[in-house]
């Protein structure tokens, strides 16, 4: 570790203290824009660290900030060692952790190792080369099927919709080979058995952690690795969803790389990083958080599950059986920039929904909301919040002018994308860009009926989202009811749950349609008032 990354370590010097801690996801666009252009940026961040610090968060993750010409938004990196000028630069990056660090919150970063941009040297190099040179190499380049080479090399669609191939010109001009996305086509996928790759991001790693990163979230840490071959997929996969199974990810060399990534980690004692693991079977994904790969995975089970018991308990269950059965940390997270906002997510639909107007649903997807983060809260393990989650916003239905997530133009406008959930933060005053940024004409417009979301018109009012994250998190800390890693369920009420950590918190949910009573104990925190002594229906409460 260099110097200045031992400088530069936070006050508390635990180096396990990832183990059970809240992290909050900044993405960076939608946070807070100093500079005024409409797009948020570090120096914005930094601005707001005082927030984070009374939220009670131990850490953030940022999505990526790296150099990046934003085909999607910075999941497509140019030079993965410079800080994008739409977020600043290294210095003000520096000043970042120095006072995020000062403030003892941790700065945790992604990292993008499945893809680059288009627009890497590295592509540039490849396309200006021929076939089979070292440059292509850097890629998956393959000729295509038909007889003059004009038909993609398998059937492979990408994830944000139309082929996951694209056919190049040669230098000498002739139509030529083909190149592998699994995303966009700006976004090229890279070729990880090329011993190239790994020792390109392994330095990439250290540089990060060198200025004192404590931590990476790894972007598609089921991608990276392709089958040998690189057969057809059996059966079509939907826009940005795809099973187990599919050829293109979750292939067994990909722990090889995790262990590669991990042992660059172990030189950083203190740092961890979390994978992005879309797979379903818990045996699948147990083994991507091993002991010598992951440090943790996000489970996305409870970011998927309805508002109903069985399903949140279930979620619950398999999330803690896929680690526990190697001695890893479970992780929670109930939404980020590519997964629905909870407060929509919850609300009833289909014959739920009937006779109910838009602003019942809405309070309908708060109420469950809030007491969702109260269950994630209760539980042992790592816990994501996503920027704004602790507001209640909700998705927002933008116009199709508005949209500007790549899955819309590559779904062919069959899919409108996840740019609902990445609309900017609102801090302050009555109107629209809410403090966020200085301009009106933001990234992606904000709702002008937010006003009373705002941080501003949260922080006083003891009710409000924001003082129930902030009651919640502190009591977390504080209490040592919160203690042991396992949950024992407890009989409840028909659509209800309850469960009791061995510190002696137990945490009831009531996704029942009727107020029901509480297990005996005494009353820590609820989500909802009671009435007449009973859970109100979508509330939850902690006992003692
Ligand atoms: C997962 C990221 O979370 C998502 O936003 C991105 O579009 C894809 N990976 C591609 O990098």
């Amino acid at each position: 570790m260099s110097e200045q990354s031992m400088a530069n370590v936070p006050a508390t010097d635990d180096a396990q203290w990832w183990r059970s801690a809240v992290v909050y996801q900044v993405y960076p666009r939608s946070f807070s824009d100093l500079s005024g252009d409409g797009v948020g940026d570090l120096a914005g961040l930094i601005d707001k660290l005082g927030y984070l610090e009374l939220l009670g968060v131990d850490a953030i993750w940022l999505s990526p900030i790296m150099r990046s010409p934003m085909a999607d938004h910075g999941y497509d990196v140019s030079d993965p060692r410079a800080i994008d000028p739409l977020f600043g630069d290294l210095d003000t990056f520096d000043e970042l952790i120095r006072q995020a660090h000062d403030r003892d919150i941790r700065v945790t970063m992604d990292l993008v190792p499945n893809h680059t941009s288009d627009q890497h040297p590295w592509f540039s190099g490849a396309l200006g080369a021929a076939p089979g040179s070292p440059e292509r190499e850097r890629y998956i380049f393959a000729d295509g099927r038909g007889d003059d080479g004009e038909l993609p090399p398998n059937n492979w669609t990408s994830v944000f919709g139309g082929p996951a191939w694209t056919r190049i010109v040669e230098p000498d001009g002739r139509p030529g080979q083909w190149y592998l996305h699994l995303f966009a086509p700006e976004q090229p996928d890279l070729n990880w058995n090329n011993p190239e790759v790994l020792a390109d991001l392994q330095t990439t790693m250290r540089f990060w952690l060198d200025r004192g990163i404590d931590g990476f979230r790894i972007d598609v840490a089921h991608g990276m690795a392709k089958p040998d071959g690189l057969p057809d997929l059996e059966h079509p996969a939907e826009v940005l969803l795809h099973s187990d199974d599919d050829p293109r990810f979750n292939n067994e060399a990909v722990h090889d790389i995790h262990r590669a990534i991990r042992s660059v980690m172990d030189e950083y004692p203190g740092t961890f990083n979390v994978g992005e693991v879309w797979v379903r079977s818990n045996e699948a994904f147990s083994r991507y958080v091993r002991p010598d790969e992951l440090h943790l995975g996000f489970n996305f089970r409870l970011a998927t599950a309805g508002f109903d018991a069985d399903e949140i308990k279930e979620a619950i269950t398999e999330s803690l059986a896929a680690t526990a059965s190697v001695g890893a940390v479970p992780t929670w997270t109930l939404s980020n920039h590519d997964v629905p906002r909870e407060v929509t997510r919850y609300q009833p639909t289909g014959e739920a929904a009937d006779g109910r107007t838009p602003d019942d649903l809405l309070a309908i997807g708060t109420i469950r909301a809030r007491a969702m983060i109260m269950v994630e809260l209760a539980l042992p393990g790592t816990v994501f919040i996503y920027n704004g989650a602790e507001l209640g916003l909700p998705n927002v239905d933008l116009p199709d002018d508005a949209l500007v997530d790549p899955v819309w133009e590559n779904s062919g406008h069959t899919d409108r994308g996840r740019d609902g959930c990445r609309v900017p933060l609102p801090w302050e005053g009555t109107e629209p860009p809410f403090g966020f940024s200085s301009r009106s004409d933001t990234w992606l417009p904000i709702p002008a009926d937010w006003a009373a979301l705002t941080v501003e018109s949260q922080l006083e009012d003891i009710y409000s989202m924001l003082s129930l994250y902030r009651q919640a998190i502190e009591l977390r800390y504080a209490r040592p009811e919160f203690s042991g890693d396992t949950v024992q369920w407890y009989g409840a009420p028909e659509g209800c749950l309850a469960f009791r950590r061995p510190g002696g918190l137990i945490c009831a949910l009531n996704a029942s349609d009727r107020p029901v009573p509480l297990p005996p104990g005494q009353i820590l925190l609820v989500s909802t008032p009671l009435e007449g002594g009973l859970l109100l229906p979508g509330a939850a409460a902690w006992l003692v």
